[in-house]
């Protein structure tokens, strides 16, 4: 089978499309043949040695972590998932390889596609949707009449995001690029404020929840912001917001946790339509490596980047 790997950490460079054998399934895992897959940031974040910690030493190492496909080998002591199944999910950070003509995850991270959903869309969905659902489901508890802001809301993350709280009924500020406006309030959110301008003490003790995609705002920042017993959520970590999360604080660190009620929520949301992924642009495997550096140097200017390799 085809996949991206690359044998060292590094630049992106190091990035090749070889011809390998199909990964093995242990216990509690399958393989899945991908239908399409996405691109995150964290993708060239580990690529480049920034998580090395996470990700390990172990070489040759795919590329890519969001999928979805068909369960087509299950491994010992897999009960929920069957060969033939339609399903999505996300490699644990150590596994990755969705970029790939077939890739193995943990069936704990995998849940079944609604029908009624394609391949790209869950693929687009997985880890952004999911962290999404971490944060202001089960972390925050969002509920209607709650204000929240979301920065960076036409990330991948961020869309998510804003869909989600709309569909809680939250009330919900938005910061994006000013170019950004008029897709942010046709999202849903009810104000928006171009992240160039965002002036932090127009906005004192205004937000129940604060929900930091964009890695933009420091905790004292979030502080000034939150209402007395308001929580502020974070999913780019720092050295100083892993200090000042770690101290019992309403203060938040999250990482995406593709948990099996997570998965249903969104999944769930995604057939009622309460979550639409935007896909950018939809490449074969052969054009994946050109797409994902392009998007490096670039960012998401216009939705996800979907990979398609059959
Ligand atoms: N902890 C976890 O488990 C976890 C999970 C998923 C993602 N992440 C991390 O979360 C971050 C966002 O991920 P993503 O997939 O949403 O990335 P993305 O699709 O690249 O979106 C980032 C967004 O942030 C906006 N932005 C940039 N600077 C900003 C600022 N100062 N204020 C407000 N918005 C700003 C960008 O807008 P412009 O393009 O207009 O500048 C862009 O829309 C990445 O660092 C990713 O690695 C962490």
């Amino acid at each position: 089978m085809k996949r991206v790997q690359y044998l060292h950490y590094g630049a992106s460079e190091e990035l090749r499309l070889d011809e390998v054998t199909p990964p093995d399934v242990g216990q509690g895992q399958i393989r899945v043949q991908v239908r399409a897959a996405a691109a995150n940031p964290m993708d060239w974040k580990i690529r480049r040695g920034e998580m090395q910690l996470l990700s390990g030493f172990r070489f040759p190492r795919g590329l890519g972590h969001d999928f979805a496909g068909v369960v087509e080998a299950v491994g010992p002591g897999v009960e929920r998932l069957k060969e033939g199944d339609e399903v999505f999910g996300v490699t644990s950070i150590r596994q990755a390889g969705a970029f790939a003509e077939y890739v193995v995850a943990d069936e704990t991270n995998v849940g079944l596609k609604p029908p009624s959903i394609s391949f790209e869309q869950a693929a687009a969905s997985a880890i952004v949707s999911v962290t999404a659902w971490n944060a202001l489901v089960e972390k925050a508890r969002l509920s209607a009449g709650q204000s929240v802001l979301i920065t960076g809301c036409l990330g991948g993350v961020g869309r998510a995001a804003v869909q989600i709280a709309h569909m809680r009924g939250a009330n919900i500020v938005g910061s994006c690029s000013a170019s950004g406006r008029e897709e942010a309030l046709a999202l849903g959110v009810g104000e928006v404020v171009d992240y160039r301008a965002f002036d932090i003490a127009s906005y004192q003790h205004r937000f129940d929840v604060i929900f930091d995609t964009a890695g933009a705002l420091s905790l004292s920042q979030c502080g000034a912001m939150l209402k007395r017993r308001g929580m502020s959520l974070h999913i780019v970590p720092t050295f100083a917001k892993l200090i000042g999360c770690l101290l019992p604080s309403r203060h938040h660190l999250v990482f995406g946790n593709p948990t099996q009620q997570s998965l249903a929520g969104v999944a769930e949301a995604l057939e009622r339509g309460q979550l639409v992924p935007a896909i950018g642009r939809i490449v074969p495997l052969s054009g994946a490596i050109s797409a994902v550096v392009e998007l490096e140097r670039t960012g998401f200017p216009k939705g996800k980047l979907v990979i398609v390799p059959m």
